[in-house]
């Protein structure tokens, strides 16, 4: 019998395994949801905290993240399965991802003095840029334009699954042009300064263009190792998103391909008039792995994390042992090369 201490039973549907991480607004959960005759899935649970589940404003938040992703099925977001309600909690069920959020794969790199490589970065990029532009495009099912934007881009709410998927997250903050928007008053208490378009950050109207502002904020860090935006005092971090130039990309991405410094640039603009749309952001990017001849790959993301996180990798498929053989193998390694050009007609 299990009776391990950290095993309790939730809402009468869920048995919580282990907390994953403690956020401002909320705690989310490994947990097992539970179903007649020992079924079992594994999910995710996001409680949120008590103290703001009984102010009104941060509660309606909460509600409005899973009552707006709830539809938002798409492989590059994490599915959002029910909005649930515990006496006077609130929680939220969704997808469980197993692997490691791109915080720890930029700081993971940043450790070891490595950079992550155009193509990977470029990879794990595009397929934020398809998330996003699926969000930004959304029409619900009754045939509306909701026009949500995310607001909170970044690098902790980006999940990497250790198979190599890369899935965008948190739509605590997110907006639809149908609800009201407790952030309008004050911009800087929700989400997060150094990942904020000009306008988001003066409190302005956001529209999808606030976005990939963002994205190229976070590109910029893939590329870069480094924060693009810095300054925590309030004054100072609007100075030098809303005033001070573009920062030169160039001077910190040594060798950077022309079109991809023309991209930050465009992305970066102060102007939102001037900003690719997420698909078009996400199609350069695309583009250029094709021309370098490296195109990025869940496969390749996979083997990335399987050699940068050795202790904890655990992908949810085992290659069948060969003799020899120990431990968990990365796509890359399973494969016959040999016998791939044979079954393509090449030598
Ligand atoms: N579905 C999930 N599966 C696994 N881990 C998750 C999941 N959702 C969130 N997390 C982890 O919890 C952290 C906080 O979740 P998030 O939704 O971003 O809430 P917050 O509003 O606190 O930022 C994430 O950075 C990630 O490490
Ligand atoms: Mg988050």
């Amino acid at each position: 019998m299990d009776n391990d201490s950290r095993l309790f039973e939730y809402a009468g549907q869920f048995r919580i395994l282990r907390q994953v991480a403690r956020g401002g607004m909320a705690t989310v959960y490994e947990a097992e949801q539970l179903g007649p005759a020992g079924f079992t899935k594994q999910i995710a649970l996001k409680i949120i905290h008590d103290r703001y589940a009984r102010q009104p404003e941060w509660l309606q938040l909460f509600i409005d993240e899973a009552k707006l992703s709830a539809d938002l099925v798409h492989g590059n977001i994490v599915q959002i399965y029910q909005l649930g309600q515990m006496d006077a909690e609130f929680f939220i069920a969704m997808e469980f991802i197993k692997g490691v959020t791109l915080r720890a794969l930029i700081d993971r790199h940043r450790q070891l003095g490595r950079p992550m490589g155009p193509a990977l970065a470029a990879y794990i990029a595009s397929r934020v840029c398809r998330a996003l532009d699926f969000a930004h495009n959304f029409v619900d099912r009754r045939g509306r334009r909701l026009d949500i934007v995310h607001r909170d881009v970044s690098p902790g709410n980006v999940l990497l699954t250790w198979d190599g998927h890369v899935k965008l997250g948190d739509f605590g903050i997110a907006k639809a042009k149908t609800m009201a928007d407790p952030a309008a008053q004050r911009p800087l208490m929700m989400g997060k300064k150094h990942y904020m378009s000009p306008e988001q950050i003066l409190g302005g109207q956001v529209d999808w263009r606030s976005d990939v502002f963002t994205m190229g904020i976070v590109l910029f860090e893939l590329f870069a190792l480094r924060p693009l935006f810095t300054e925590d005092e309030t004054n100072a971090a609007i100075d030098e998103v809303v005033v001070a130039p573009i920062p030169d990309v160039a001077r910190y991405i040594p060798d950077i391909d022309p079109a991809l410094e023309a991209l930050f640039r465009a992305a970066l603009s102060k102007s939102p008039e001037r900003r690719p749309s997420a698909a078009d952001f996400g199609r350069v990017l695309d583009q250029f792995c094709v021309l370098h001849r490296e195109p990025g790959s869940p496969e390749r993301l996979q083997a990335h994390l399987a050699e940068l996180f050795p202790d904890s990798y655990s992908p949810p498929t085992e290659q069948a042992p060969t003799a020899g053989a120990g431990g968990q193998t990365a796509p890359s390694e399973r494969s016959r090369p040999s016998l791939v050009r044979r079954l393509l007609g090449l030598k």
